[in-house]
């Protein structure tokens, strides 16, 4: 696996390989690589010549108070777990190299829909950060086709969204929610979770799983499921932060006749903030 630190480095050996008539993959990551990242590297190696993994923690997208400067920053274990499978190029820049004129004066790119509600009411700025951040990326990568896991359907709705409004020529596919045994979304945050509260954290997938089946029975008081679902958490020992039944391509509260529908959820353990999300249609 040949690393990157420079966009001018990774671009020349990419235009060869573009040259060559290469399809070239793209999986962009923040680091502390799991199974579920490893598994959107394989994706992206069944469909194209070349595959690109970036690994940036792009303080862009987090809030002041958030978890920028303790996200876990593992490297090497990265490095060896993509060379294992086999990722061809690895982009690890540093700030300065993603963001040479500084944070405050950089240019951003918004998408003004789907962006202040779920994830982005409790995330103020997150979303602008991450569609501003994989824009420098996909001019950077130029990538036929780019891998996003599901667990974060928001951020896949909003960037598919921010790709076709400004034409961007890339395929975007969606990668299925890697989970442990007991459910629990995989998640570079799942490290933040004590020993005591691991074995409980799978609530949240518990809970829209149970949404999951009241709708399929006929159910459709929405308010009431997300209700209860939050009351179940609680229980558990969590805050919940949002349930919501949505219009999987709006993010807009389902309709009653709506027949496709995601239902996503956020709560906060003590030191994380977990997502999931379960799609029905
Ligand atoms: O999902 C992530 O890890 C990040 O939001 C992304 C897409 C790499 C942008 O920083």
């Amino acid at each position: 696996m040949q690393i990157f630190h420079t966009v001018q480095g990774l671009r020349q050996p990419l235009a060869q390989a573009r040259r060559e008539g290469k399809r070239i993959g793209f999986v962009p990551t923040m680091g502390n690589l799991h199974d579920a990242h490893i598994e959107l590297v394989k994706r992206a190696q069944q469909t194209n010549d070349l595959v690109v993994c970036s690994i940036f923690v792009n303080g862009l997208q987090f809030g002041l108070n958030e978890d920028w400067d303790k996200y876990p920053r593992t490297f090497e274990d990265d490095c060896a777990k993509l060379r294992a499978v086999g990722c061809d190029f690895l982009f690890h820049p540093d700030d300065k190299e993603m963001y040479p004129n500084g944070l405050d004066t950089q240019s951003r790119v918004i998408c003004p829909t789907m962006t202040d509600v779920l994830c982005g009411a409790s995330r103020p700025g997150h979303f602008e950060g991450v569609t501003t951040v994989v824009t420098k990326l996909f001019n950077i990568v130029q990538p036929d086709e780019a891998i996003f896991g599901a667990k974060d359907f928001q951020q896949l709705a909003v960037i598919r969204r921010m790709a076709e409004d400004l034409c961007v020529p890339v395929e975007i596919t969606a990668a299925p929610i890697h989970r442990e045994v007991d459910g629990l979304a995989m998640s570079s945050r799942n490290g933040y979770l004590s020993a005591a509260e691991r074995p409980r954290a799978n609530q949240l997938n518990v809970s829209l799983r149970w949404i999951v089946s009241q709708i399929e029975q006929g159910n459709r008081d929405f308010p009431a499921l997300e209700a209860e679902a939050k009351r179940q958490i609680d229980t558990a020992g969590f805050k919940p932060d949002y349930i919501s039944v949505c219009n999987s391509k709006t993010l807009e509260l389902a309709a009653q006749d709506d027949k496709d529908i995601t239902v996503l959820g956020a709560m906060y353990t003590s030191g994380a903030r977990l997502i999931d999300n379960i799609s029905l249609n």
